[in-house]
């Protein structure tokens, strides 16, 4: 008796589940229509979705190859959505790049927060209420550009000397550049927009910048995809962000207990009314944007110039030229005749042009990354005539340029005279380098990055002769080929060492 009235009351049930369902597609079909029609009319369009995907999931391709995805996504200059589980994202092509750069309206910074897996939630209000706030109201910027101002640097530079030199003058025999000369601009970086106490001990500092790569290194795909999932990744996040907060409080703590005014960034922050949460949020933040590209640039560039001695010699003759201009007894040591030179005249534009000009190429080269941006605006916007709903990241490749044979001849290959007055392959076709970012996000820490990277060129050129070698110390004469699809900028693979001898004149 049971069983059909069991069978009838589950076809019952069924049945209505299935018009149920029909009836909501029918709706939502009538409601995407209608949302077309009225887009068309406006003359916007919908991205359409891109075939590079798994069911449910999204395009997971992405994290298998950024560059990959992106470049083939956008192909024949297509705007194209895409999906990484909940987080809708578009792509953007290389044609529509002054749109990407020059509309202030999506938010930069929590979509690099979201895409390097840094927040649970990518809602501004769960971050509030949870006491992280990373742009600190809007007004970390323009902290960041006061740390960083000339004046404040200038009073610093003694200091900036003494840690350039300890550096250089210790290094060994041979010497891994994406470490030693990594954890120097570490030092520097935190002295200039952190806390001095914290550069002057190494102990702490080394402690600091062992949390930051550690932390550096803790985005996952996982985390990305399910970003309110506590799983190991987050869990170790959390834990690292507290031992860089215990470090920071500890500092403050001390300074406030003695009554001490160290005339540093983190007494800046601290009379400007920042917690020591807020310090903390802002000092991490800013050593994100400050250290990860500058620490890796600056070893690049040396192992550039070493595996092109006809540059190198030219690097080292025009610093050494420089160097006399400002003092020019050679009978003192390096370091002593650099003191009387300014950070102004390290950034003077045109000071040091042939070591610019490998600057420039060293980042168009190395620096292979996506670019984000998220509407986080609450509402839709359209951008280049596509709807971006509200919510959605936007993203950009800054190799669409950087490593586009038709803005620059075999782009694969470091040659600085790209760069020359003759050939400016960068001025060709408008925004085509962005190797500091372009139109509203530009880099604010880039005059503060050329002059260390210069310093620590100028140091090291200036002491030693430099040859690149390999993990064994066999000479080598070419970097390994350059690998677009990182997520950030990273050490070459395999690793590139320099073999150093002291220079007798
Ligand atoms: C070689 C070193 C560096 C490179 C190649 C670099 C590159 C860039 C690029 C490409 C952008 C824009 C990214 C985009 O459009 O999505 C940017 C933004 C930024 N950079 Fe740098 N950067 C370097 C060093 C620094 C340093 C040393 C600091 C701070 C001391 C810094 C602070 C910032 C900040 C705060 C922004 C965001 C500006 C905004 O929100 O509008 N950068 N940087």
């Amino acid at each position: 008796m049971d069983s059909p009235l069991m069978l009838h009351a589950a076809f019952i049930v069924s049945t209505a589940l299935t018009a149920a369902l029909m009836v909501a597609l029918a709706l939502w079909q009538r409601r995407f229509r209608a949302q077309k029609a009225r887009l068309t009319s406006a003359g916007l369009s919908i991205a359409p979705s891109t075939p590079i995907a798994y069911p449910i999931i999204g395009s997971l391709q992405y994290f298998a190859g950024h560059w990959d995805f992106l470049r083939t996504a956008t192909r024949g200059g297509a705007t194209v959505s895409f999906h990484l589980a909940n987080q809708r994202c578009i792509a953007v092509p290389v044609e529509k790049r002054h749109e990407f750069f020059s509309d202030s309206r999506p938010s930069f910074a929590l979509a690099y927060a979201v895409m390097l897996g840094a927040t649970p939630s990518m809602n501004k209000d769960f971050l509030s209420s949870m006491g992280f706030d990373i742009t600190l109201g809007g007004r970390s910027n323009k902290f960041l550009s006061a740390l960083v101002r000339n004046q404040r640097i200038n009073a610093n530079m003694p200091i900036l000397y003494q840690y350039a030199d300890e550096c250089i003058s210790g290094l060994g025999a041979t010497t891994d550049p994406f470490d030693t000369i990594y954890k120097t601009i570490f030092r520097l970086t935190v002295n200039t927009i952190a806390a001095s106490s914290i550069a002057a001990s190494p102990a702490i500092c080394d402690a600091l910048a062992k949390i930051f790569h550690e932390l550096d290194q803790s985005g996952t795909p996982a985390t990305i995809l399910f970003p309110w999932f506590p799983g190991w990744e987050r869990m170790q996040r959390f834990y690292l962000m507290k031992q860089f907060y215990d470090i920071m409080s500890a500092a403050i703590d001390e300074r406030k207990k003695e009554g001490r005014n160290d005339e540093d960034p983190m007494q800046y922050l601290i009379d400007a009314g920042l917690s020591s949460l807020e310090i903390t949020q802002f000092t991490l933040a800013a050593l994100f944007a400050g250290i990860a590209n500058t620490g890796i640039v600056a070893a690049y560039i040396l192992c550039d110039l070493a595996t092109h001695p006809e540059y190198l010699s030219q690097v080292r003759e025009e610093l050494s030229t420089f160097v006399a201009q400002f003092n020019p007894d050679e009978s003192l040591p390096l370091v002593a005749r650099v003191q009387s030179i300014t950070y102004e005249d390290w950034i003077r534009v045109g000071s040091l042009p042939i070591t610019d000009k490998c600057l420039k190429e060293t980042l168009r080269l190395r620096i292979a990354t996506p670019l984000h941006r998220l509407n986080d605006s609450g509402k839709d916007i359209d951008i280049a005539g596509t709807l971006v709903p509200k919510g959605t990241i936007l993203s950009f490749h800054s190799s669409f340029m950087h490593h586009n044979e038709e803005i620059y001849t075999e782009p694969l290959r470091w040659d600085p005279e790209r760069f020359s007055e003759e050939r400016a392959e960068d001025k060709a076709q408008p925004m085509s380098f962005a190797a500091w970012g372009l139109g509203k996000h530009q880099c604010l820490g880039q005059k503060f990055a050329k002059f260390e990277i210069f310093l620590l060129t100028a140091l090291l050129v200036s002491s030693y002769d430099v040859q690149a070698v390999d993990k064994t110390g066999a000479p080598i004469t070419e970097m390994p080929p350059v690998e677009l699809n990182n997520t950030v900028i990273s050490p070459p693979n395999p690793e590139v060492h320099l073999k150093l001898t002291p220079r007798t004149c």
